[in-house]
């Protein structure tokens, strides 16, 4: 966590911190309902998830512009991780494993 996370109890907000997991290469990862795939690949201490000429690619822009970020979701190839949100279950593939 972020030091300066606000707690949930005390968020405004009402942020509730409810916990989600997916897999990522086929390994088990949680995160919190509400993050993008590539919030929860951050939290859980991931940079990169894939290669491009220049050397190791996760988020650059983080808004959807440039496609640094691409990974499979449940299937679907070419996925920007900054801009889906994570739901329970989803099975990401990056393309670290090629
Ligand atoms: S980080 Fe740029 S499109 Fe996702």
């Amino acid at each position: 966590m972020s030091p300066r996370m606000v707690p949930a109890a005390a968020d405004r907000a009402g942020r509730t911190d409810r916990p989600l997991a997916i897999t990522v290469d086929g390994a088990p990862v949680s995160g919190i309902e509400g993050q993008s795939i590539a919030g929860v690949l951050l939290g859980a201490g991931r940079l990169s998830w894939r290669r491009g000429p220049s050397g190791p690619r996760g988020v650059f822009c983080g808004i959807g512009a440039c496609f640094d970020c691409l990974v499979t979701v449940n299937g679907e190839p070419d996925v920007r991780a900054c801009r889906r949100t994570a739901r329970e279950g989803d099975a990401v593939l990056t393309r670290e494993r090629e």
